[in-house]
């Protein structure tokens, strides 16, 4: 039995702060599939915010907008452009998640209080993680006068509008890249104030290019169900990692991809082309050499090769997954699209050749 002293159950949802909440809902609506679940705005009463809930399946995201330069997320955005603030969990009580982290040495952002509306009221609490990230604690209550029956958390009524999913099913894990040296105090943090196990370590013998060499740990909950791989910069040969590339645009430590989950990624990877989402290619000598790698697969390679979905192999089975390019400006967030077929891994193999192309694009950009 693993312990799990924050009681966290699953991630509740992903809160970016975005400076145009209304292109950002279209855009995650028309290229990645979600449909729109519910708002908070001025027509709700809320004169802070603007907010839309992205729901497709099970992950919900919330792109947030300032109304104004007072309002945190303004700084927010000045600082880090377009990004993940709020890895927020569903727990089993908000109030002991927060006494408990805090008692780990974690530091609070919002102390245990109350959301409330007509379809009942939440418990909610924050702590601060790697750069301006936070994770927030989210908890339905048991009483009698407690619960909620809401289409996403109280202060957010219904708004629905269909987009055509595209098969995204879950949030498979989420990268934090941390400054330099930094990458075991951020582990140390999972462990002591989450209850985290660290789950797989990478080094640079194993994700070392020329240039865009970096660390990684993977920190995991004990049901293995949250994962949260942790990278920092590692000396390249003379280049500059693209962890450093990120943190430099981000201006701080911060996320950088969602993994999301598929059951078929020939064809959700298929529709998102289709919509125009760009991915990364590698070249393609790489599926050459990839099936004396991975050995025999359900999938036609010639498919796989069209569409630039990469696969790995590990004792348990293999995973097929694929890279967007950054999805704003600043070479900063991503996605990953993957799927598992037994494998638990995170495409080590396909580390080098990925690097490679994105080094192609850090070039491009003048990062290098
Ligand atoms: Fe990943």
């Amino acid at each position: 039995m693993s312990a799990n002293p924050l009681g966290l159950k699953k991630i509740h949802h992903v809160e970016f702060y975005v400076g145009n909440a209304k292109q950002a809902e279209f855009f995650y609506r028309k290229a990645f599939g979600f449909s729109r679940a519910a708002y908070s705005g001025l027509e709700t009463g809320n004169r802070e915010t603007t907010s839309y809930v992205m729901r497709q399946n099970r992950v919900n995201f919330v792109l947030t907008t300032p109304m104004g330069p007072d309002h945190y997320s303004a700084e927010h955005i000045k600082q880090h452009g377009d990004g993940v603030r709020d890895i927020a969990f569903l727990v089993e009580d908000a109030d002991a998640a927060f006494t408990y982290a805090i008692s780990k040495g974690a530091k609070a952002v919002s102390a245990p209080h109350d959301l409330s509306d007509e379809n009942g009221r939440v418990r909610k609490s924050s702590i601060q993680t790697y750069g301006d990230t936070i994770h927030s604690f989210i908890s339905y209550g048991t009483g009698e006068a407690d619960g909620y029956d809401g289409p996403f958390l109280p202060g957010f009524i219904s708004q629905e509008v269909a987009g055509e999913e595209v098969g995204i099913q879950l949030v498979d894990h989420i990268v934090g890249n941390v400054e330099l040296g930094k990458m075991n105090f951020w582990c140390d943090f999972y462990r002591d104030v989450m209850g985290f196990e660290r789950y797989i370590t990478f080094d640079d013998k194993d994700i070392s290019t020329e240039y865009s060499a970096l660390m990684s740990i993977v920190m995991s909950d004990g049901g293995h169900n949250i994962k949260f791989p942790i990278n920092e910069p590692a000396e390249g040969k003379g280049g500059k990692s693209q962890i450093q590339e990120y943190i430099d645009f981000y201006r701080s430590a911060g996320a950088q991809h969602v993994a999301l989950l598929c059951k078929d990624v020939i064809s959700t990877v298929a529709k998102l082309q289709q919509n125009g989402v760009e991915f990364l290619r590698v070249p393609d000598t790489y599926y050459e050499e990839v099936r004396q790698r991975v050995g025999e697969i359900d999938e036609d390679i010639e498919v796989l090769k069209r569409l630039g979905i990469l696969i790995d192999r590990d004792d348990e089975g293999y995973l097929l997954q694929i890279f967007t390019k950054p999805v704003e400006d600043r070479p900063t967030v991503f996605y990953e699209i993957l799927q598992r077929k037994g494998c638990k891994g995170f495409g080590k193999g396909n580390f080098k050749a990925l690097f490679i192309s994105i080094e192609e694009e850090q070039r491009r950009r003048g990062n290098l």
